[in-house]
């Protein structure tokens, strides 16, 4: 447990060192699905991924093959072995016309074995009528709300969500379901001509950047936005897990630290050694 806390202090060093890690599959395993490099605990075959949570369901009926995460339909576009997941998700989106709402999606995800990381995603909302909010399976018990107007699209300003046009809010820690909803105040009605459309969507922070274009855009609703996940191994802290040593997944010379939104641990090769920690010959010297 020690060890682990003092390992994440060095946080910036080992961002340097994690890129130059090869993602490896465990041996006689898919290391690919599509352009998504599958490193072990993850995998896509029998006998690949450490647990169903980690299973990669490769869909190769898609060009290139799509890979989604065990039986829920989020899609991975990316897997880190840092202990977080790249996935995408729609826009939702409440448009309305003159005489009234037109068409309304409520976005998503649902069953995620691993929680939305509340620290590397930000929840986003844009319209000029908009009160958006997401509810959270294990979230709070009111949801988590953002509300954006603006009467004048002058009043809008590229870059920045602050509640003119877009507005931007934390989300809870531990969620692994959430849904996105919409309300308005006056049904878009005194901004039609530039604002037909509420938009909303969670985004990993920094992906997403406002324009006061995208107010106007119909075409906004069909976008897709990246989301980070954040995994980890079982339910255990590394102290409870490590005195099992038959099911701890930190192999040889890894270092073992604690996940930081919820439970379970995740394991690191230390500063002079590489290879995947989860593999039985684990980080080798350089
Ligand atoms: C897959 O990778 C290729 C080459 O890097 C890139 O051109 C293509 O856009 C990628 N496709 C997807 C779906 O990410
Ligand atoms: C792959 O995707 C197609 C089209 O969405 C779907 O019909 C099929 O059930 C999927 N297969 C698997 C194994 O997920
Ligand atoms: C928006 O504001 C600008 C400047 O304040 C003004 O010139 C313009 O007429 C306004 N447009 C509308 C539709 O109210
Ligand atoms: C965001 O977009 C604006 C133009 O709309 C641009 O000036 C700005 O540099 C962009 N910022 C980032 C972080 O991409
Ligand atoms: C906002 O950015 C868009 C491009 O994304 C640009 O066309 C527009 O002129 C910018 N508006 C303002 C007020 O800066
Ligand atoms: C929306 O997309 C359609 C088809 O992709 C295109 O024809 C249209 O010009 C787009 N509209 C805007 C406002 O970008
Ligand atoms: C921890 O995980 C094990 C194995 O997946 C499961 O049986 C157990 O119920 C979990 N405990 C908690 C507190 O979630």
């Amino acid at each position: 447990m020690g060890l682990g806390y003092k390992f994440e202090e060095l946080g910036f060093k080992l961002t340097i060192i994690a890129t130059l890690v090869a993602a490896e599959a465990k041996p006689g395993c898919e290391s690919k699905c599509g352009n998504v490099s599958i490193p072990y605990p993850f995998g896509a075959g029998n006998g690949c991924n450490i647990n169903n949570n980690f299973f990669i369901r490769c869909n190769k009926t898609f060009n290139p093959p799509k890979a989604f995460l065990s039986t829920t339909d989020i899609e991975v576009l990316y897997i880190s072995l840092d202990g977080y997941l790249r996935v995408q998700n729609w826009v939702g989106y409440d448009c309305y016309s003159s005489s009234g709402r037109g068409s309304y999606f409520e976005t998503w995800i649902a069953h995620s074995p691993f929680p939305i990381s509340n620290t590397r995603n930000k929840f986003t909302a844009i319209g000029c009528d908009t009160y958006a909010f997401v509810a959270g399976s294990k979230g709070p018990a009111s949801p988590t709300a953002c509300v954006t107007f603006c009467n004048n699209l002058t009043h809008a300003i590229n870059g920045s969500c602050s509640g003119l046009g877009c507005c931007q809010a934390a989300i809870p820690k531990g969620m692994r379901s959430y849904k996105l909803s919409f309300d308005s105040f006056w049904k878009h009605s005194k901004v039609l001509n530039f604002n037909p459309c509420s938009y909303g969507f969670v985004v990993e922070d920094g992906a997403y950047n406002f324009s006061v274009l995208h107010l106007s855009d119909t075409n906004f609703s069909k976008r897709k936005f990246p989301i980070i996940l954040d995994w980890a191994i079982g339910n255990q802290s590394c102290a409870e897990a490590g005195m099992n040593p038959q099911n701890y997944a930190c192999k040889r010379n890894s270092i073992c630290i604690n996940g930081e939104n919820g439970n379970g641990y995740w394991c690191k090769c230390p500063d002079g050694f590489q290879g995947n920690p989860y593999l039985s010959h684990g980080c080798q010297g350089k």
